[in-house]
């Protein structure tokens, strides 16, 4: 399996590449309920599969506080550990169980900035079956307008197909 994830197996080209993560995101998880099993498999495979990528994660729901988000798997530099549901990019995407794609993280009124090399990032929802939200899935990048609509399109629906299910 690991040796599909470097730049001489994976297609060059950015949706033909989403699709083989996600095909081997899937193979990989096949049979495997835990959720934080899931989570670090996704963070891990996406940040060694992508460029563009810097800081690759989750904020998982917190159970035992109103509207709060705590980090989860990620991989990448220190990451902040609480986000309130409105706060930030996550928060924003929490909030509004929207897509958040931001093109200048400078420019996104209360952005968080947990590293400051962050420049760009998307932040996709995660749902369970019932269609509860557990999770967002944040990407940063150091490029500016690094994620376009084919990221969101393939990270929606490789988060969709991981966890509402
Ligand atoms: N940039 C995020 C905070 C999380 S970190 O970047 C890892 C935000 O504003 O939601």
């Amino acid at each position: 399996m690991a040796e599909a994830f470097n730049d001489l197996t994976l297609p060059a080209a950015k949706a033909q590449r989403y699709a083989a993560v996600g095909e081997e995101i899937a193979a990989v998880l096949d049979g495997e309920p835990n959720l934080t099993a899931r989570m670090a498999t996704v963070a891990s495979m996406l940040a060694s599969s992508f460029d563009h990528y810097f800081w690759t994660g989750f904020y998982v729901v917190d159970p035992t506080r109103d509207d709060e988000l705590v980090v989860g798997p990620y991989q990448g530099t220190l990451g902040c550990l609480r986000i309130a549901f409105g706060r930030g990019v996550c928060g924003t995407a929490a909030a509004t169980r929207e897509t958040q794609v931001v093109a200048d993280v400078h420019a996104f009124p209360g952005h968080i900035a947990c590293d400051g090399r962050s420049a760009s990032e998307i932040v996709v929802p995660v749902f369970d079956a019932a269609g509860a939200l557990i999770a967002v899935l944040d990407v940063d990048s150091e490029q500016p307008a690094a994620f376009d609509g084919t990221d969101r399109l393939w990270l929606e629906k490789i988060v969709a197909e991981t966890f509402r299910r």
